[in-house]
């Protein structure tokens, strides 16, 4: 499939932009710093915090930032499909994903069999999903274009 642009400039902090790519749906978040600076503090909890499944992200990814898995801090590209089965997990900032966690600092919650993800696209410990969300192959053309491809 051809690469896919997406334009950036009006990503505000907190909004997901999805778009389709090979017939995936690809998220494109901006994450606030706040929202940065939890996701380290969740590596105990996690099943691959350190991004060591070579097959879930390009390794220009994960070494830029294996916990962020992104190329800037602030935007993450994922694929969003569940690793379990493929359901589309919510994205669940506020919402409190079931079962109740109070530690929940937001993430991805797949309805199907209540996988959950932090804002990373990291698995949790024992949910149904065995590995972290996708980031799929991407590049910055310029400060606010993605190619997806
Ligand atoms: Fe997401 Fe099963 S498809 S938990």
């Amino acid at each position: 499939g051809a690469p896919v642009v997406a334009d950036i400039s009006g990503l505000q902090e907190g909004q997901r932009l999805i778009l389709e790519w090979r017939g995936q749906p690809i998220w494109i978040v901006k994450r606030s710093k706040a929202v940065l600076d939890a996701l380290p503090t969740l590596d105990s909890r996690l099943r691959d915090p350190d991004s060591e499944n070579a097959d879930q992200q390009p390794e220009y990814v994960r070494k830029a930032n294996p916990k962020l898995r992104s190329l800037r801090p602030e935007i993450s590209v994922l694929v969003g499909l569940c690793t379990h089965l493929g359901c589309s997990p919510e994205m669940a900032a506020e919402i409190k994903p079931e079962p109740y966690d109070p530690e929940w600092k937001g993430g991805y919650f797949c309805p199907c069999h209540k996988s959950r993800f932090d804002m990373a696209g990291r698995v949790f410990q024992g949910v149904p999903a065995p590995s972290n969300l996708v980031v799929p192959p991407h590049h910055y053309a310029d400060d606010n274009t993605i190619v997806i491809g």
